[in-house]
């Protein structure tokens, strides 16, 4: 029987997770989903397939799968009658990610067997943002504070995992669509969030358009550099969608982008900045190291099991 988990992550939450699974499970490859390309079949001889990617945009009403997973999804062949697992990791609000992501797989012709939504991001508060933009407070964390958090989400990530590993082993189907209770009214809130949105990533862009996925690409307009920049080039390299070009040993951004913000999250100098960013702390995760994360957009990245030294 042979598995396989396709990986997305940029500050190594996904990539961390995959790997505890893929210890547990005993998989024999973790793949990077950026690196497989978006544009050709994508042919997975594996009887359970496991996929692991960030939530993004679900709080603006998005299906909250990054656009590259649903274009790798596009691409994958041959998940007729696989067990598939997934698993989102996110910062407090998945929406209905694995609901899409069922729906998804269920128009290629399988379907999600077991699913995950765990919490490990610890974003600035509503309240934080708030007033730095209204007072102009400076946003700040308290990494002690940070830390007993971080453990905590750890904790509950570990129970959740211990649950998926046990139906992954056993083949067992325990994925179910959230009940729609509360449906229409959280709609009526992301509705207004998108709104909200749109706005930001208007300015964020400088265009006046309505499309949000063109907003996304071209808000990279609103990055800067700083005269720390060495031109070291590991934001090009950790660039999941090769978005960034260096010209004269600075980075230029080429509007495709997705808002991912790994360049930002690992450039060595934090030279990195602009509006684009300014209510993202600067995180990774702590087993995670920056060789892990280069040149992920190169041809068929597979990651170790473990943790690299
Ligand atoms: C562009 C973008 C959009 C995001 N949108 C959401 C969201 O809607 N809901 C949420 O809970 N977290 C959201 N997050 C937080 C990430 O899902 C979370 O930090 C995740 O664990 C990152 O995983 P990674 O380290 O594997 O990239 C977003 C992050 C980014 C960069
Ligand atoms: S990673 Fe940072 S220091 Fe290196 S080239 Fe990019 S912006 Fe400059
Ligand atoms: S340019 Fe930066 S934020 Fe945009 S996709 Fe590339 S790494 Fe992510």
């Amino acid at each position: 029987m042979k598995s396989i988990i396709y990986v997305f992550s940029t500050t190594g939450n996904s990539l961390a997770i995959a790997r505890t699974i893929g210890t547990m499970i005993n998989v024999e490859q973790i793949v990077s989903i950026p690196s497989l390309g978006r544009h050709k079949p994508i042919e997975c001889d594996a009887d359970t397939i496991g996929f692991v990617f960030p939530v993004y945009h679900a709080t603006f009403g998005e299906k909250g799968i990054p656009h590259l997973v649903i274009d790798f999804l596009d691409q994958i062949d041959q998940i007729r009658e696989k067990y598939i697992f997934a698993v989102c990791t996110h910062s407090g609000f998945p929406g209905s990610t694995l609901d899409h992501f069922d729906q998804l797989l269920k128009e290629k012709g399988g379907k999600l067997s077991a699913g995950a939504a765990i919490r490990l991001g610890v974003p600035y508060s509503t309240i934080q943002k708030l007033s730095y933009l209204l007072f102009h407070k400076p946003l700040s964390a308290n990494p002690e504070n940070e830390r007993k958090k971080q453990m905590r989400f750890e904790h509950k990530a570990m129970h959740r995992i211990e649950a998926l590993t046990f139906a992954i082993k056993h083949k067992v189907q325990t994925f179910r669509r959230t009940s729609g209770f509360f449906k229409p009214l959280l709609n009526v809130f992301l509705a207004l969030q998108r709104r909200i949105a749109i706005v930001r990533y208007q300015t964020l862009s400088g265009l006046k358009s309505k499309d949000f996925t063109e907003l996304i690409h071209h808000a990279d307009s609103s990055f800067t550099v700083s005269s720390q920049c060495n031109g070291c080039g590991i934001c090009q390299n950790v660039c999941p969608v090769g978005n960034i070009v260096l010209i004269n040993s600075q980075p230029k951004w080429l509007n495709a982008c997705e808002n991912c913000n790994a360049c930002y999250q690992w450039c060595p100098k934090e030279a990195i900045g602009g509006k684009i960013v300014e209510f993202e702390k600067r995180y990774h995760h702590p087993d995670i190291k920056i060789s892990d994360m280069m040149n992920t957009q190169v041809s068929a990245v597979t990651w170790d099991l473990r943790q690299s030294s």
